[in-house]
């Protein structure tokens, strides 16, 4: 399969290591090895000390698959297959499932691979924009439900969303499964920020707990802020489906990096210490954001997200966002992420507010923003 550049990953590709100031990241602040092992059972640090490197089980350690599976209500460690971050876990997932001419829905913007791959195997690819309404950014579930063909094999959904930070509510979640339902189709929830809602208590279900032809997808880059670990899986009850996706796996990565499933266990068996960390960063940092956006109303919209770490504004100027961003770059060493690499028309952009070093991004983004529009505005 011959697939197009990654867009978004290309970008950062060429600015994250070598830009100072990551203001678009959709993971949250990591943590040291040190730091990680530090939180360690006497179990863990055992497995931790002794562990061999040689290759692991193909479908992820026995524990971490346990410890994963008490993220789910209805889920044991046979309804979970680990992968090399979600990203592989996608790849494989849309090849197994997926052939030529059936008909996939997913939501735009979105992580390009939800569109790409399914594009690239030859289904027929159904976009459905979420659309901006008062304060923030929805999913219009009778657009959902008008979209559905005799041929709809999948329904991809991801929220808490990337890029906006929009989620929607168990009655929209309900409903979209009813929908799936009725079409006899699969349902794909890339659940990668789940327990990143701002409000506690407001995470919802995960789709595999809920529908027997659901694929929830998790990770521990973006809500535990361990993205070099490469851990992601699925979960489902499907367990046919599941064991054909680990089944692909072999001629991919085979198995995961055995120091990262031990690294993994340890951050899931400490995971409210670290989503309380991670919150307590988003809430002080969204905070600043409110203030920041308050006095810039009429340079930027603002859809205030209620999930995960990243929203997407727009620039309301005539500068184009390319430009802004690049000269953001150059002038103050401050990454942003122009919308045109989740190809959306417009000034978007993506903002990411998950790291500690925000409020010296934001006091950049406010001296860039003060010499270009406002300094400039008063000459
Ligand atoms: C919605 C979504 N799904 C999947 C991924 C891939 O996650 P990972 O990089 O951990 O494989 C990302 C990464 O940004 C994402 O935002």
């Amino acid at each position: 399969m011959q697939l197009p550049v990654f867009k978004l990953e290309k970008y950062f590709d060429q600015y994250e290591f070598n830009t100072p100031y990551n203001l678009c990241a959709s993971d949250n602040e990591s943590m040291s090895i040190k730091e990680l092992l530090a939180l360690a059972d006497d179990d863990a640090k055992i497995l931790w000390d002794d562990m061999k490197l040689g290759y692991t089980h193909m479908s992820g350690h026995p524990l971490l698959k346990r410890e994963i599976a008490k993220l789910y209500k209805n889920m044991n460690d046979k309804n979970i297959g680990t992968f090399a971050g979600a990203e592989e876990a996608i790849f494989a997932f849309m090849n197994v499932l997926l052939k030529s001419g059936d008909h996939v829905i997913v939501p735009t913007p979105c992580y390009q691979s939800l569109k790409t791959i399914p594009n690239e195997i030859g289904a027929d690819v159904t976009l459905l924009p979420l659309k901006e309404r008062g304060g923030g950014w929805v999913f219009d579930v009778e657009e959902l439900a008008k979209a559905v063909k005799p041929t709809t094999k999948l329904i991809i959904i991801n929220f808490p969303h990337n890029p906006t930070g929009a989620q929607i509510d168990r009655f929209t979640l309900d409903e979209i499964i009813e929908i799936a339902k009725k079409a006899g189709a699969y349902l794909f929830s890339d659940e990668v920020y789940r327990f990143s809602e701002h409000r506690p208590g407001t995470s919802l279900p995960a789709a595999a707990d809920l529908y027997d032809k659901a694929i929830s997808l998790g990770v521990m880059s973006k809500t535990f802020g361990l993205a070099g670990l490469r851990i992601g899986w699925l979960a489902t009850q499907d367990t046919e489906l599941l064991g054909a996706c680990l089944d692909y796996k072999c001629y991919l990565t085979i198995c995961n990096s055995g120091p990262s499933e031990i690294l993994a266990l340890i951050a899931l068996r400490a995971k409210e210490q670290i989503i309380e960390k991670n919150l307590y960063i988003i809430r002080r940092n969204l905070g600043l954001l409110d203030q920041f956006f308050e006095k810039f109303q009429k340079i930027f919209t603002w859809k205030r997200p209620t999930a995960g770490p990243i929203a997407f504004p727009k620039l309301l100027t005539s500068m184009a966002i390319e430009e802004f961003a690049d000269e953001l770059i150059t002038r103050e060493g401050v990454l942003i992420m122009p919308g045109s690499k989740f190809d959306t028309n417009g000034n978007y952009f993506r903002l990411g507010f998950g790291r500690k070093d925000l409020p010296e991004s934001l006091n950049r983004l406010e001296r860039f923003v003060k010499y270009r529009f406002v300094d400039r505005a008063n000459d």
